[in-house]
């Protein structure tokens, strides 16, 4: 195990009837901002029930943060910000609005162009304070000091993370994502089952038990119960893990100590960029083809997976390869989410546009940093 040192300031609060619970929460001697997407949270009570909880609040609101955020939009929002003397923001929405918010606090105080936060990776050492209510369970934003924005102008989603831009807190009801399209539900247990891949799918050390078997319990609850969501949108309990699950992802907790790959998401976000496909649909096509390309390297642990989360036993090593891979395949494809190139309308010609991209980019990815555009190639010409 390597060594790590861990922190996370992020108080959650969790369960039904909890929005109202903000009104403690946000101080009442500064302006609020309010910011959500496209409407969704009118349409399923979230906004009246946020709109109470602020009565005693002075507050003002930005809707229609896109998913894959713009940085265009972030910056509309911050001159809101200076020309309101707004002091505190609230995300209400899925990943995308709370990553959002996690950009605008930081670019408000940023002196410089705003984009070098994404392009250069500066450090920003003040944000504005935020809180978020989730809505859609896939991310971890709610508990992670990460984001991802788009610049649209050059076709750019790039990720940023910084000290700062930790919520103050989250609100995590599982009831808000009773209303999700069954697209957005399956994307969402894709994600996470992915950000747990990234940090577990990797070369074998065998030494890192515990977060193993922590990984495996969030996978095989996704199994369990992702299915379960689907066939019944109103299950609380399978909203509920599904909801935890997605936090625990993405919330540092796994990762510590361990080897980390993340080429599928680097991968993804360049298809995201260039074609607009939804972030989960990205993954479900890359990771089966990553599991394959490198299937020597992550053999130990392809076969832990196959072993633990989807019950395989009794085979020769390559064979409980082979099925493992085959079952988060399919496993995507019963959450609804394609798996293939060619299920989106790309073709070959994709697959060499994403690789020539990273490329570009001088990045070397995964676990080994063996991922190089070459490579790419080859994973997306598995996956046409
Ligand atoms: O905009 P509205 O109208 O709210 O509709 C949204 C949106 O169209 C809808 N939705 C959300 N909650 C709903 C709902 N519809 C009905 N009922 C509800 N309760 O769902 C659509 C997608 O929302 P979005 O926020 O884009 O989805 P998600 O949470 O999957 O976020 C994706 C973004 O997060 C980034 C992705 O790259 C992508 O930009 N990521 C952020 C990470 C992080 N901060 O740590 C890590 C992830 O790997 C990911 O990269
Ligand atoms: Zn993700």
């Amino acid at each position: 195990m390597y060594n790590f040192s861990y922190a996370n300031p992020v108080k959650i609060i969790f369960g039904k009837n909890t929005i109202k619970e903000i009104s403690n929460e946000i101080p009442k001697d500064v302006s609020v901002l309010v910011v959500y997407g496209g409407g969704s949270i009118k349409k399923n009570g979230v906004y009246d029930q946020v709109s109470k909880a602020l009565e005693q609040h002075t507050w003002f609101e930005f809707a229609g943060i896109e998913p894959n955020p713009h940085y265009e939009t972030c910056m509309q929002v911050v001159d809101l910000i200076k020309s309101k003397g707004i002091g505190y923001i609230l995300a209400v929405g899925g990943g995308s609005v709370i990553d959002a918010v996690k950009f605008i606090s930081a670019a408000t105080f940023y002196e410089g162009n705003a984009t070098e936060i994404l392009t250069k990776q500066v450090k920003v050492n003040k944000a504005m304070p935020f809180g978020s209510i989730l809505t859609l369970a896939a991310t971890g934003s709610e508990m992670n000091n990460g984001g991802v924005i788009t610049i649209a102008k050059t076709q750019d989603k790039l990720a940023f993370s910084l000290p700062v831009t930790f919520p103050k807190f989250s609100v995590l009801d599982p009831t808000t994502t009773y209303t999700l399209p069954a697209k957005q539900t399956g994307n969402g247990v894709v994600d996470i089952f992915v950000h747990v891949a990234e940090q577990y799918l990797t070369y074998s050390e065998e030494d890192t038990l515990f977060q193993d078997n922590m990984s495996e319990a969030i996978l095989r609850t996704l199994v369990e119960e992702g299915p379960k969501a689907l066939k019944d949108p109103q299950s609380y309990d399978a909203r509920a893990n599904i909801m935890w699950a997605s936090t625990w992802g993405l919330n540092g907790w796994i990762g510590c100590g361990v080897a980390q790959d993340w080429a599928t998401h680097m991968i993804g976000h360049e298809m995201t960029a260039l074609y607009g496909l939804d972030h989960g649909q990205t993954l479900a096509i890359v990771l089966p083809g990553i599991m394959t390309v490198l299937k020597d390297q992550k053999a130990k642990k392809i076969i832990r997976m196959g072993k633990q989360v989807f019950g395989i036993t009794g085979e020769a090593d390559n064979v409980i390869i082979d099925k493992t891979v085959k079952k988060v395949e399919l496993f995507f494809e019963q959450m609804g989410i394609k798996t293939h190139l060619s299920d989106y309308g790309l073709g070959g010609d994709a697959a060499t546009a994403v690789a020539d991209r990273i490329d570009k980019r001088g990045w070397k990815l995964g676990e080994c940093q063996n991922i190089t555009g070459s490579v790419v190639r080859e994973i997306l010409e598995i996956r046409l």
